[in-house]
């Protein structure tokens, strides 16, 4: 990944792919929230909010601050065109679709059969002298957990699909980096493929075989932008999990008492994860086109720039929580803004919440989990995770 030697001078407070940035962004947050919280950076072409009340008005008011970026003269390629490119209301069939399938999904009987895989899987590690809990753990399970919850076969995980992956990811940061856009829109054509052969024999289980059944009269044509939706629902139901999993085990593990903490009962499983989430939320970066002049946080922004909430930033914001950098596994309430609000907010955070339960879950009745090496972070600024997390189970 290259990023820019020609960073403007006043960029060089954010660099979000500089490598000390990627291991820990929050220092840089601060300051840019300390120092210039509407933030217009060149090389990005973009503002940057960090201030929670910011980023949450963004986020709420899509008819000002829109996903759609034709709206302001920017293309956007037919494969990104989705349920999450769309304002309502051209969104809101499509989203109704997807809400009432996700609310059809039972949830009871999810959890007991992921709480049986999770052990299988722990089983199987357990006594190994180390194992990547990303990708023989959380990779493994997110899949899993996707595949059952939409009722369609895990595809097969080889190294295309692998690529794929990375391929998307990448394009994710193409702002910064221009090169991962194209690999990035082939690889959703791959697995758009991947949906079409769902839409043709669909299950008869789970939420694609729902959408398949209760799409006549849905209002939501049965077209390409469909197709894209339900992969963007694919993608982002198990990439950006299995990357929260990474982020909140990580957590757990190193940061001094957080693992007692929880391992002594003293604060519920529900409370905790919310505060993980709070504290190493995957997403850190939503981009939003500007549809008409407007102030935010004092600073007037134009009708055809582009806004960027750092919901990361925004999630150590000391005026919305007390002592933010600080992991306090009992933090209630938590508004963290880890999925999103509004018209865009996360269609899978039951699941996403279910998961993070089931595995921490399993992990706390088995010998202790320890780290087995170094983690090593992901060079991606949007998406914050870890490729590599050595660990062991072996008391
Ligand atoms: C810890 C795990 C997860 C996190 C942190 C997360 C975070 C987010 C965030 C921040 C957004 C808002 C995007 C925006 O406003 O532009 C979002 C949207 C979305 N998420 Fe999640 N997500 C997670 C898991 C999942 C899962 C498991 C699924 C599927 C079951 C899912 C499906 C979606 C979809 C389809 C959208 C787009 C909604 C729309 O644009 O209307 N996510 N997610």
């Amino acid at each position: 990944m290259t990023v820019s030697p020609d960073l403007d001078e006043a960029d060089r407070l954010f660099n979000p792919l500089d490598p000390q940035t990627l291991a820990d962004p929050y220092p840089v947050y601060r300051r840019m929230r300390e120092t210039e919280p509407v933030y217009w950076h060149r090389q990005i072409d973009s503002w940057m909010l960090t201030r929670y009340a910011d980023c949450s008005e963004v986020l709420r008011n899509s008819e000002v601050f829109s996903t759609d970026f034709r709206k302001i003269g920017i293309p956007t390629p037919p494969t990104l065109l989705s349920l999450q490119t769309l304002d309502p209301p051209d969104q809101s069939a499509l989203r109704h679709l997807a809400l009432d399938a996700v609310r059809a999904q039972d949830l009871t009987a999810i959890r007991a059969e992921l709480t049986a895989y999770a052990d299988r899987l722990f089983d199987e590690l357990t006594g190994r002298e180390s194992f990547d809990f990303i990708r023989e753990l959380a990779d493994t399970f997110t899949l899993k957990a996707i595949t059952r919850f939409m009722g369609v076969e895990p595809p097969a995980t080889d190294e295309t699909f692998d690529r794929m992956n990375d391929d998307v990811d990448h394009s994710m940061d193409s702002q910064l980096d221009p090169d991962g856009a194209e690999p990035g829109l082939r690889a959703r054509e791959h697995f758009n493929a991947l949906v079409r052969e769902w839409f043709a024999a669909p299950s008869g289980q789970g939420a694609v075989s729902y959408v398949v059944e209760h799409l006549p009269g849905s209002g939501v044509p049965q077209d390409e932008v469909l197709v894209n939706s339900v992969r963007a629902f694919f993608h982002a139901g198990f990439e950006v999990p299995s990357r929260f999993l990474g982020n909140a085990v990580g957590a757990l593990l190193t940061v001094p008492g957080a693992w007692e903490s929880l391992a002594s009962g003293e604060v519920a499983l529900e409370t905790a994860v919310e505060e993980l989430l709070r504290f190493g939320g995957p997403v850190q970066a939503l981009a939003r086109a500007v549809t008409r002049d407007t102030v935010v946080g004092g600073r007037t922004l134009r009708k055809g720039q582009v806004v960027t909430a750092l919901i990361g930033a925004a999630n150590r914001d000391p005026a919305q929580f007390a002592d933010p950098e600080r992991l306090d596994l009992s933090r209630k309430p938590n508004p963290h803004l880890s999925f999103g609000r509004g018209s865009h907010s996360c269609l899978g955070l039951n699941l996403a919440r279910l998961e993070a339960q089931v595995v921490i879950g399993a992990l706390l009745a088995r010998p202790r989990l320890r780290l087995a090496g170094e983690p090593v972070v992901r060079p991606n600024g949007t998406l914050r995770g870890l490729s590599r997390l050595p660990v062991t189970l072996s008391t």
